[in-house]
């Protein structure tokens, strides 16, 4: 039975989708009318959008579009600082509450948004005192807590470009980044909490250091207290730092254009690249789709539950809902800590009413079992998220069910860090379609999306294609980072004309849009985008290992787990010790969401005539599947060979 039955049945016992035919389709069509007016004039469509925030100068343009690079309302000053915090300040929300902030051992601090704009100010004051420039680039490298935020904030303020280095990775990773962008300053903490656990940062930080030269400060935030070493001349604590500034800085009229960050992620090849987002067209995509996904308020309590690492947490936790006003929810902690009903307890405490989370998260709590949701009223929810991965339609009618009480509509929102903000997803802030589990439904107005096949003709209905984007969009990724030809290549060259996307996709006989994962070498694990390419150098960068193949096998849990073939030198035989060491090396060099969960030694690996590793045999020997069809798009060999590969290669692993 192919998905989609399986979820008509799903749908059918969910009794959600029961509504006679005239009254299902009527919020389809209505979605269309508003979705085609969106196309017919894009530029028109997101000038009526941009006219939503608060300029301190209009835009000369609304686009200038030199494919495949666009510029937003070019000319157009603005300033995401203002938009987040000051407006506020002058209307009743100066006094409710920005930040509701609670820490793993349940510390709790609240911000106001006027206490928001003086912590956001001290550090902006401070950090121009210190001598960062418009346009210069500040790393953080922090845990979940408030600084984090008022760190963005602070960089946007003044012009300068943040980048965040999510405080899961490792000393090389953050070095590769802080070098990659010439940070100037880095802010960090002495450390964080994770399940009990110290993680020592600014012992990680000092590391990076080590080799990452352009870095004249370091900020350090404590968080723990624990005992670190201060370097003299480069290290300041951020209290002291902050601690006798009282004034304010304006903030900066920042043309549309100018970066507002920059955020690594994972490609197709070794290095992760640097996605650089604008600042004008970038707010105002992000606002108009919070109140279309979201129908966010300002009375909106909203929990996002990523890491501000990675983009959900810059346009979800940080910049849209703040900019519309509402109270968000950090949180510091491990989802199950103490117990599986931390996130629900949460829930209650603050009474949040929207929340969005990851299918890896619903699927570990529906492992854990209802009865930890049933203790909490979780009665102030009214729309639930999720993202990073397409959800089953099992987790999809658990979450419906067991966490929004059969009451709330489920957001699948399908995005990317390239994309700076949901693309594809119901939007009960415009009118809600019916809901299919398991299908993010309708791309966004203003976002032309497609499913075409190989040759780039789009796919009859129920067809697997990859999923394109065929009109530029204001929060589209401007370049990469030093590297525009890697931006052209990447997303432009596929297709000629439209944005690659990199995901299967599938268009149902109705024009839903079912996601299907990665058509490229990229990994979703637990929701964390890594390539496959950058965990085979780092596997290959260990001592005794020759060559190195990385592929994602199927996971119950966390959608994918990391599986590692590798060749070892000749000098080195396989053993449980090296096996072990393999594992802790690829968590030095990139971080705990690297560790493989399984290796295999091999002598020998699957490759085509052309030596491209053949990671579709790998995958299927792992899963115990056949391989299926070897007549796609990815694959170079004949179907002869790729068959003759498998067959010997399952006796190679049968062997080990
Ligand atoms: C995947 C995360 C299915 C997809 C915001 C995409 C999804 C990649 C969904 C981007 C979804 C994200 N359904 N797949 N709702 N949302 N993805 O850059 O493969 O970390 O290309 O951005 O996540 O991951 P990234």
């Amino acid at each position: 039975m192919c998905t989609h039955n399986v979820t008509k049945r799903l749908v059918k016992e969910a009794k959600i989708n029961s509504l006679p035919v005239e009254l299902k389709y009527w919020p389809i069509r209505r979605y269309m009318d508003i979705y085609k007016k969106s196309l017919d004039d894009i530029e028109e469509f997101w000038e009526q959008e941009a006219r939503k925030l608060e300029w301190f100068r209009t835009w000369d343009k609304i686009l200038e579009w030199d494919p495949p690079f666009a510029k937003w309302f070019p000319g157009g000053l603005i300033n995401a600082s203002y938009l987040c915090v000051d407006r506020h300040l002058k209307t009743w929300r100066r006094n409710k509450v920005a930040i509701y902030w609670e820490g793993e051992n349940s510390e709790e601090r609240t911000l106001s948004y006027s206490q928001l704009h003086r912590e956001v100010n001290r550090l902006a004051v401070a950090l121009r005192k210190l001598g960062v420039k418009d346009g210069d680039r500040i790393a953080l490298y922090l845990p979940m807590i408030p600084e984090l935020p008022v760190a963005m904030l602070a960089s946007a303020r003044i012009g300068a470009i943040h980048t965040v280095i999510f405080s899961g990775f490792s000393s090389m990773a953050l070095a590769d980044r802080i070098n990659d962008t010439e940070a100037k300053v880095l802010i960090t903490a002495d450390g964080g909490y994770r399940r009990g656990k110290a993680i020592k940062l600014k012992e990680i930080a000092d590391l990076a250091l080590e080799n990452a030269p352009s870095v004249e400060k370091v900020i350090v935030v404590k968080r723990r207290g624990q005992e670190v070493k201060m370097k003299e001349d480069r290290d300041i604590w951020y209290h002291e730092l902050v601690k006798n500034i009282q004034g304010s800085i304006d903030p900066m009229p920042i043309e549309s254009t100018h970066p507002l960050y920059i955020l690594y992620t994972s490609g197709t090849t070794g290095k992760p690249k640097g996605i650089v987002h604008s600042t004008g067209g970038y707010l105002v995509f992000i606002n108009s789709m919070y109140q279309w996904v979201f129908d966010i308020r300002e009375d909106s309590v909203y929990w996002c539950t990523a890491d501000v690492g990675w983009v959900t947490g810059h346009s979800s936790i940080v910049y849209a809902p703040l900019m519309h006003g509402a109270s968000i929810v950090v949180y510091e902690g491990a989802p199950d800590y103490p117990k599986p009903d931390r996130w629900w307890e949460i829930i209650e405490k603050y009474k949040v009413t929207i929340f969005y989370t990851s299918p890896t998260a619903i699927r570990m709590f529906m492992k854990y079992g209802e009865e930890w949701p049933k203790k909490h009223d979780l009665s102030s929810l009214t729309i639930l998220g999720s993202v990073g991965e397409p959800i089953n339609p099992e987790a999809w009618l658990w979450y419906f069910k067991h966490i929004g009480g059969e009451r709330c509509p489920i957001v699948d929102t399908w995005w990317q860090t390239e994309t700076g903000g949901v693309m594809i997803s119901p939007a009960p802030g415009i009118g809600l379609v019916p809901l299919k589990p398991g299908s993010a439904t309708f791309p966004l107005p203003g976002i032309d999306a497609e499913v075409v096949d190989d040759n780039g003709k789009p796919t009859p209905p129920g067809v697997r294609g990859y999923l394109v984007i065929k009109k530029p969009w204001p929060a589209m990724l401007m370049t990469l980072y030093k590297d525009p030809e890697r931006y052209k290549q990447t997303y432009w060259s596929r297709f000629p004309g439209v944005y690659y996307t990199g995901d299967y996709c599938i268009k149902d006989e109705d024009g839903y849009f079912w996601l299907l994962g990665r058509a490229d070498e990229v990994l979703k694990v637990a929701g964390h985008r890594m390539g496959t390419m950058e965990l085979e150098s780092a596997a290959i960068s260990h001592p005794a290992v020759a060559e190195a193949a990385v592929i994602g096998k199927p996971h119950e849990i966390k959608g994918e787990s990391i599986v590692i073939f590798a060749i070892l030198k000749q000098d080195h035989v396989p053993s449980e010790g090296l096996h072990e060491e393999l594992r802790e090396h690829m968590r030095k060099t990139i971080g705990p969401i690297a560790m493989p969960d399984e290796i295999y030694f091999v002598s020998k690996l699957p490759k085509t005539r052309s030596g491209k590793i053949m990671r579709r045999v790998l995958k299927a020997v792992v899963s115990d599947a056949p391989i299926g069809d070897v007549t796609t798009l990815e694959d170079e060999a004949s179907v002869e060979e790729v068959k003759q590969v498998y067959e010997e290669f399952k006796k190679i692993i049968g062997h080990t």
